[in-house]
């Protein structure tokens, strides 16, 4: 890509496609949509943490409820509409978006109706981005609770799709994680059809590690500030200890928020394998294994969605310059004290993080805020 004329492109950014939206309105547990008497918007319950809090408002409390009380996130049209997301965009510079769908995608989908439902969605992204070419691309969507068969069969559809670079996956695979050996076929696959998995968490810690005042006093701090990055850090740290990058050499995975706390914490996980007892008399520390630094270098690339420019800096020197991409995790997070037509906090500090980390306008700097999207994703083809 010529650094000219280099493009800002945003990596981590959700959209609801209407049916999505429609069947989450239908639903009694979560996740769900539902409208509360007085709130301007419906809210989109999801966390587990936020269901819990839903179930301590006796139901005769609802009319009267503060909207900063009540449960999940209200939904506007920034999660579902087109427009918006395009209006987003042209507000704040990012000429290309990846799409992408959000937690808790299609885990909950029953198993019988995942592969029509997976089908109907990622053909609704396909559509999404035919309307505006060259500027929107997507990830699509597996359905994981489906049979294997019909979960190899999304991935020959979806790589026919156009503008479709890879697929988005949450941490629990088929029920069993991430280093589940029943997903190799399903990473090779992928691998083999040049889609690279955006991997984001969804479900967190188990909600006893934030303590009893969280849930009234806390918001959704720790659980989203901490419990996501944790659950990224440890489905990849299981992938990487069950060999999984070893057992499939050209999966490629895009890690959201910076890979949690992997860059952080890469020489600790280094120096527990070569002090485990277990595993040295197992024969897996010999000379040739692969470090977790040299996964990170060669089958990783991470998001720049970290907020300031320390963590930023861990992730680049984890990585390298030329694996971190932009992103802003919009429709999350919007601005409660101004004009959500406006600026968003959620660009401003993140491209702000990626100036101080690597200098304004320095080579590095436009590598992270697009040109290396542009370049690994495939980016200047439309197809
Ligand atoms: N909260 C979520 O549930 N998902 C995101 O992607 C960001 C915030
Ligand atoms: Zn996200």
């Amino acid at each position: 890509m010529s650094s000219s004329n280099p493009k800002v492109v945003d990596i981590h950014t959700h959209m609801y496609p209407p049916a999505y939206v429609e069947l989450l309105e239908s639903r009694k547990t979560i996740p769900f949509i539902r409208r509360f008497a007085g709130a301007k918007d419906p809210r989109y319950i999801i966390l587990p943490a936020e269901a819990e809090a839903l179930d301590k408002i006796a139901s005769s409390e609802f009319e009267t409820i503060s909207a900063s009380l009540l449960p999940g996130r209200p939904i506007t049209t920034h999660y579902s509409s087109l427009a918006q997301k395009i209006h987003f965009m042209d507000t704040h510079g990012i000429d290309i978006s990846v799409i992408s769908l959000a937690n808790p995608w299609l885990d909950f989908v029953s198993s019988e109706v995942a592969g029509e439902t997976a089908k109907s969605v990622n053909s609704a992204f396909r559509d999404m981005c035919s309307t505006a070419p060259g500027r929107l691309f997507f990830f699509a969507t597996l359905p994981l609770t489906a049979p294997p068969e019909t979960l190899l069969a999304a991935i020959g559809h979806i790589k026919g799709l156009k503008y479709c670079r890879g697929v988005i996956l949450g941490t629990t695979g088929l029920g069993k994680g991430l280093d589940d050996a029943a997903l190799v076929p399903v990473f090779r696959a992928l691998a083999a059809n040049k889609l690279t998995i955006f991997l984001h968490p969804h479900y967190g810690l188990p909600s006893e590690v934030w303590g009893p005042r969280a849930t009234e006093e806390y918001g959704h701090v720790l659980p989203l500030a901490l419990g996501f990055p944790m659950e990224t850090t440890i489905a990849v740290a299981r992938m990487y200890l069950a060999g999984v990058f070893d057992a499939v050499p050209d999966l490629r995975m895009l890690l959201a928020h910076s890979g949690g706390t992997l860059p952080f914490l890469a020489g600790r996980i280094e120096s527990c394998i070569v002090h485990d007892r277990h595993l040295v008399s197992e024969g897996k520390v010999g000379p040739r294994r692969r470090t977790i630094w040299q996964v990170l270098k060669e089958q990783v690339y991470l998001d720049a969605v970290i907020y300031s420019d320390v963590g930023l800096k861990a992730a680049i020197d984890a990585s390298g310059v030329d694996r971190l991409m932009f992103g802003t995790d919009h429709p999350f997070f919007p601005p409660l004290n101004s004009d959500e037509q406006g600026e968003w906090e959620s660009m401003t500090w993140n491209k702000e993080a990626v100036s101080k980390a690597l200098g304004v306008d320095s080579e590095g700097a436009k590598a992270v805020m697009g040109g290396n999207a542009v370049e690994v994703l495939r980016l200047y083809d439309e197809e």
